[in-house]
């Protein structure tokens, strides 16, 4: 990290921490590429200076250099993110053994506990960017049934600070998402683990987990009622069209909701692992072709809404080639923002063969 002055920022530098004005109002946040726009921006809030990553290379005027790091590679590289390598790679081993303490001893560690597991994550990553863009980054390691519900976990917490929750109903929503798919464990992993297309008989056993999990969970006296709903409840979708009960909106548990979101959104990026890096406006575009319908809206608008808002500043590239900046987001269409390319500014909601496809 350096402190460049206002007065020297360039192009393509990427900020290490969020800039504010005097009054602490956030100008741009860590982790975004600057332009032209953002650093007149900087200079009209007369910001003295700005820390700015060791590793950016400025591209000055030159849109499509080759030679600068992808977005992903300057994530990868950076120290945060290998310390959150090492912290996960710790988690995964600490609810490995909290599933044995639950299955094998019949022991159920408090919220406080459970918690724990995902509390040097959270404080690795210093905002929302920073957390989606380590777990995008986090795909080459196995998927295991742990390593996917810390994801959740991670990702529901963001969700639920976003909604204003209570510190004490995000230690809920984190321990309900720490086990809302406990119910695999009693599935054989040559099944859940299988590379091709699941039969007909190995779906069907697949789709029990939900109960399995609420059955495995029930005998805990005390247990919050909302993580056994969770467990039950989070393959039910809003128009009635999930499993197992095909539940309606208002019978779906509000926590079991906010996981349903964040176990499809770890699924779709899952199964971009061997892919290009994750670009999370395609994930919108997957979300509004799956269906907004099924989810609950104000929390499913919430959350592509941020995180739409939180790649804005991010330079993107389009499936034509062209690189582009996001000039400004369009709620009806959040997968389609209006972006400024060397040839001028387009509006994507009017171009429907055009889309983003990377983050630069
Ligand atoms: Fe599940």
């Amino acid at each position: 990290m350096q402190t460049v002055k206002t007065s020297q920022l360039k192009e393509g530098m990427i900020t290490a921490s969020p800039v504010k004005t005097r009054r602490g109002q956030l100008i741009v946040d860590a982790g975004v590429c600057l332009t032209q726009s953002l650093i007149a921006h900087i200079d009209f809030y007369d910001v003295e200076d700005v820390s700015i990553e060791e590793f950016t290379r400025t591209r000055s005027h030159d849109w499509n250099a080759q030679a600068a790091p992808t977005y992903s590679e300057r994530i990868t590289s950076s120290f945060e993110f290998q310390q959150f390598q090492k912290d996960y790679a710790t988690a995964v081993e600490r609810l490995k053994q909290i599933f044995t303490s639950i299955l094998e001893q019949r022991h159920m560690p408090d919220a406080p506990v459970l918690c724990k597991t995902i509390q040097p994550l959270l404080s690795d990553a210093s905002s929302s960017l920073q957390m989606f863009d380590f777990l995008h980054n986090m795909r080459k390691i196995v998927d295991s049934i742990y390593a996917h519900s810390i994801n959740v976990a991670l990702i529901s917490i963001e969700l639920g600070r976003w909604l204003k929750f209570s510190d004490e109903d995000l230690a809920i929503l984190i321990s309900a998402a720490l086990l809302h798919d406990i119910g695999k464990s009693e599935i054989p992993e040559e099944i859940l683990y299988k590379p091709d297309r699941y039969t007909e008989e190995e779906f069907a056993l697949v789709k029990k987990h939900p109960e399995i999990g609420f059955h495995i969970l029930r005998p805990f006296d005390g247990l919050d009622p909302r993580i056994l709903d969770a467990a039950r409840m989070h393959h039910e979708r809003c128009d009635g069209s999930g499993y197992p009960n095909r539940l309606q909106f208002h019978q779906i548990s509000d926590f079991a909701q906010i996981i349903a979101i964040a176990d499809v959104y770890d699924a779709m990026t899952a199964a971009r692992s061997h892919r290009a890096p994750l670009c999370p406006f395609q994930v919108i575009a997957d979300f509004e072709l799956e269906g907004l319908q099924k989810y609950n809206p104000k929390y499913i608008l919430t959350f592509l809404e941020r995180i739409a808002y939180t790649y804005q500043n991010n330079r993107v590239r389009l499936n034509d080639g062209r690189s582009a900046n996001i000039l400004m987001l369009n709620r009806q269409f959040l997968s389609r923002p209006i972006v400024e390319t060397e040839d001028g500014t387009l509006d994507l909601s009017k171009t429907p063969n055009l889309k983003i496809q990377m983050l630069l």
